[in-house]
């Protein structure tokens, strides 16, 4: 009987898997048939119009597009982004292409990274919350309420890899870990764009930077990065391939060189492995005025050479720098472009819109009364919260200082405590700042009695200052001093709320020094001066050297930048209404000298034994380990791993599997969640391997003294890497596994898997 049913089920599945495939053909079709009619009718021209893309502000380029209004109007702009203003403004501007020849609907693009009203952690706190069904859920909330207002794409994931907290952008990835990137790529792209493309909330993805902008060297953005490709397939590309398998719409180009050509004219990386090798079919769009860039990078004369190098390479739109629509024309006559290279690229661009469905309605995703319904919602603040709460890690807490007393004396000082802008990020362009509960708020909601000093200024270094335009004021800041140790005196505990402003990390937010801000760090010593317990609240957008710092806090808890409910997360947590469970994806160096630092290193021919002396690979004024490693962060419980229990300790066959099994107990007297890590060894192997990677991860909920047992299954896939003829394989030999709450768990067991 059950043998029938299960039958029957399986012929059903079989059949609506294809007819779905078959849906899926006969759309395909349907698409080619439409953009070949539409494409036989338009002039060279009109083509290349749909290749340029224009921007009516300059966020973060040198220039906007000088007439964009009247370039979307008469069909030579064939897409724009970064639209403001208000929805109708908004719309208007939409509805321009109805004055062109055939009135071609727009590719409206925006930087939509951690939410668009609704603010999210940044996607490197997200990322720490491991958590992917939330992550995919932050993006949705974002497609929903964009689209709403007449976006239909945007210009995330961010996934680039990056080993270099230097690098300000390191913000908006998801760390250091190729196989965690990777996930939450895909998720991220699933959450953009929905079951289907074609459906009024759904926003075409566009996965950035291709590729391997993240290893920019010395963390100085749009420094050219330099790697083997083993480590290239190995560490880098990763979380692109998996942001594509998931579907991602398009792909932009980073600005960097790799392997000496720049990505943007790069024919190896945007043609044969983007699309030959790995089947990407979207469009794939430059960075900011790229194309003119090649002139920098030294591989064009002018824009004319540098428009046909991209071309070539496999680009198919240019973003801001009009040098494709102002030279492919002569290109083609010349022969140095071919028409069916400007008609693929054209086709790209038309298939996404097609896609979207902008073809039957080029502005069904724009709905006023929509927007006011789908934003900010009730339901879209309590995900931004538990983003909130489950991105914080809880990197210190000395004595169990937290979580406080709801009635402490509380004296919260620091400039970012009580500024709501400053929950946000650079990339948070239509952000709703009065929503934004500050920390001030949050924690008065709960403790009516908290008093509140702005304590110091952002920034004392000079250089910084007069980049960034800001002024340091030796008396103010003695007054803000004078005022955040009055206010000190008279409590049980102080909550300093310290970090980087939101202009210190991003894009072109490179830093050498990567501590806190000097005038900040003074303001931590005169308050632990007090004799009161420290909290430190970090706000930050990367991995910062806080290791000097230690001796005058008593808790760190990062927060990342935590978005709109940043004071109703901070609350919860600092009171224990929520029990920390953040794990980080981005190695704390204890100094710049560290870095690059990251878990996932080889060990070489030299490793260093801690305490053993001689010719080892060590420095000699710094020690090897981070300050925090990858994957680490504390509870207000402890949760205690018994050892790895293993399916069998030898197989044979790439069909085979082992489960590793472990109990973890929480010993605590709090509720929480763990993150128990698996990470792989492979101790010979043709090539070097790293000591340790990420294999996989289970977040499991536990009530104080509970215990639950916690299986793994490992298939040979697990022990596939690329050798070096760049091939996907595992070896046969001695495995080593590690299970634990961080990547450096002594947890282990070991096993044999021959072929
Ligand atoms: C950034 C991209 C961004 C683009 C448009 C560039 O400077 O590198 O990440 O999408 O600007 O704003």
């Amino acid at each position: 009987m059950k043998f029938t049913f299960l039958l029957v089920q399986c012929i059903v599945m079989f059949f609506c898997s294809f007819i779905l495939e078959a849906q899926k053909i006969d759309e395909k079709k349907k698409m080619g048939v439409f953009v070949a009619t539409l494409m036989k009718k338009m002039t060279l021209e009109e083509k290349l119009g749909q290749l340029n893309l224009v921007t009516p502000i300059a966020r973060t380029g040198p220039f906007a597009t000088k007439n964009a209004s009247d370039k979307m109007k008469d069909g030579s702009a064939g897409n724009v982004f970064g639209l403001h203003g208000s929805p109708a403004s908004i719309h208007t501007r939409l509805l321009y292409p109805e004055n062109s020849r055939l009135k071609i609907p727009l590719l409206s693009g925006l930087d939509i990274v951690h939410g668009f009203q609704t603010i999210f952690p940044i996607p490197l706190g997200l990322s720490c919350s491991w958590d992917l069904p939330l992550i995919e859920k932050t993006a949705r909330i974002a497609a929903v309420e964009a689209s709403a207002v007449g976006y239909n794409w945007t210009f995330s994931p961010m996934v680039d890899i990056s080993r270099d907290p230097r690098w300000g952008r390191v913000m908006e990835g998801s760390g250091e870990d190729p196989y965690l990137g990777s996930l939450i790529a895909a998720a991220m792209v699933k959450g953009y764009q929905g079951s289907d493309l074609n459906n009024e909330t759904s926003l075409m993805a566009c996965v950035k930077h291709f590729a391997l902008y993240g290893a920019a060297e010395a963390g100085r953005d749009y420094n050219t990065s330099d790697m083997s490709r083993i480590t290239m397939f190995q560490n880098y590309l990763p979380p692109y391939k998996a942001a594509i398998d998931a579907g991602a719409g398009s792909v932009m180009v980073s600005f960097n060189d790799v392997e000496g050509v720049p990505a943007t004219a790069n024919k190896w990386l945007l043609t044969d492995l983007l699309r030959k090798k790995w089947g990407f079919n979207g469009f794939v769009v430059t960075d900011y005025n790229a194309i003119a860039e090649l002139i920098n990078h030294g591989v064009a004369e002018d824009y004319k050479q540098a428009a046909a190098l991209s071309l070539n390479a496999g680009v198919d739109m240019d973003m801001v720098s009009e040098s494709m629509i102002a030279s492919l024309k002569q290109s083609l006559a010349e022969g140095k472009v071919s028409i069916s290279e400007i008609d693929n690229a054209c086709r790209r661009v038309l298939e996404a819109k097609y896609k979207l469905g902008l073809f039957t309605n080029p502005y069904r995703n724009y709905d006023p009364d929509r927007a006011v319904k789908v934003t900010l919602t009730d339901e879209s603040k309590m995900v931004a919260k538990e983003a909130a709460l489950k991105s914080a890690v809880l990197l210190e807490n000395k004595k169990g200082i937290l979580p406080l007393k709801e009635d402490a004396k509380i004296a919260l000082i620091g400039p970012l405590a009580n500024d709501k802008r400053e929950m946000f990020s650079s990339w948070t362009i239509k952000g709703d700042t009065p929503s934004v509960v500050t920390i001030y708020e949050g924690i008065k909601k709960i403790n009516p009695n908290v008093v509140y000093a702005e304590g110091t200024q952002i920034s004392s270094d000079s250089l910084f200052n007069v980049k960034k335009g800001l002024e340091f004021n030796v008396a103010r800041q003695k007054e803000l001093v004078k005022e955040a140790l009055e206010t000190a005196r008279n409590s049980d505990v102080i909550v300093a709320v310290l970090g980087e402003s939101s202009i210190m990390s991003g894009e072109a937010k490179s830093f050498a020094d990567i501590s806190i801000p000097s005038c900040q760090r003074e303001l931590l010593k005169a308050l632990k001066a007090t004799g009161k317990p420290v909290v430190l609240l970090l706000i930050n957008g990367r991995p910062l050297t806080i290791e000097d710092d230690l001796p005058y806090v008593d808790a760190v808890l990062d927060m990342w930048r935590p978005g709109t409910e940043a004071g109703s997360a901070a609350a919860d947590l600092i009171f224990g209404k929520y029990n920390p469970s953040g794990r980080l994806t981005m190695t704390f160096p204890r100094s710049v000298g560290q870095i690059p630092i990251y878990y996932n290193s080889k060990s070489t021919g030299r490793p260093y034994i801690q305490g053993v002396e001689g010719y080892f690979s060590n420095y000699l004024d710094q020690l090897n380990t981070p300050l925090y490693p990858f994957g680490y962060g504390l509870s207000y419980s402890s949760f205690e791993y018994s050892a790895i229990t293993l399916s069998s300790t030898e197989v044979k066959g790439s069909n085979a599997t082992i489960k590793a099994t472990i109990t973890i107990t929480n010993n605590g007297s709090f509720a929480g969640e763990e993150t128990a890590q698996l990470y792989l060894n492979d101790p010979v192997a043709s090539i070097a391997r790293p000591v340790r990677e990420l294999k996989a991860f289970q977040k499991v909920f536990l009530q104080p003294k509970e215990s639950k047992q916690v299986t793994f299954t490992l298939t040979s896939e697990d022990l596939k890497f690329f050798n070096s003829s760049l091939q996907w394989d595992w070896e046969s030999g001695k495995f080593i596994i590690y299970v634990g709450s961080n990547s450096q768990t002594s947890n282990h067991a070991e096993f044999i898997w021959r072929k």
